[in-house]
């Protein structure tokens, strides 16, 4: 008997590409060719950082009802935040539907997509490649100046640099909007603010 060959992004593009649309292939194409680069840049595991970004928004595009439906059908807790924007849920639902629609196992890559809204204080430097280039592929630092600088510092200083100043960007402009903060965003932030002071 044969053992399966290991899951690779490219296997699992194949399996996704049937059910999404081409725009949203199209997002994650960049992603992946980005994460691919920073991967490649600091030195990580190339393979699983791909991984990560190939599966990253197998729902994205999902009705925010459907959505929360599925979230409450699998009585996942629902912050109010994301009662209030659905499209937060797509995270974890992804994780969970990868794991069993497609054999994503690895819990690494699993961890990696459930918060790749907000990152999380215990990420991979492979889970901040994906987090970083999804943030900062080309079509979103074109419309949203200050991903220009997050881009920068992912390169010339660290990923976890960049993903302290997306969160600050994010923060500074839900300030100015007055709009709520999701509990996680704070939670990794203040993670990296400790990791940056050396503490
Ligand atoms: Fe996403
Ligand atoms: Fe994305």
């Amino acid at each position: 008997m044969s053992t399966p060959a290991p899951l690779t992004d490219a296997t699992l593009r194949e399996a996704m590409a049937a059910e999404l649309a081409p725009r949203l292939l199209a997002h994650i194409d960049r992603v992946v060719a980005l994460t691919d680069e920073l991967a490649r840049h600091h030195g990580l595991d190339v393979a699983l950082a791909r991984l990560m970004a190939q599966g990253h928004d197998l729902v994205r595009a999902v009705p925010p009802a459907e959505l929360l439906a599925r979230a409450e059908a699998r009585r996942l807790p629902i912050d109010i935040v994301e009662r209030e924007a659905p499209v937060l849920l797509h995270g974890p639902i992804g994780a969970l539907e990868l794991r069993e629609r497609f054999a994503v196992s690895d819990p690494r890559v699993f961890e990696a997509i459930w918060h790749h809204t907000w990152g999380h204080p215990d990420y991979t430097p492979e889970a901040w490649a994906m987090f970083i280039a999804d943030k900062v592929e080309p079509s979103k630092t074109r419309k949203w100046k200050p991903l220009q600088r997050v881009h920068r510092i992912a390169f010339e200083q660290s990923l976890e640099a960049a993903a302290l100043a997306y969160l600050d960007a994010r923060l500074k402009e839900a300030v100015r909007d007055g709009i709520a903060v999701h509990p996680l965003a704070t939670l990794t932030r203040n993670h990296l603010l400790r990791t940056r002071a050396g503490t």
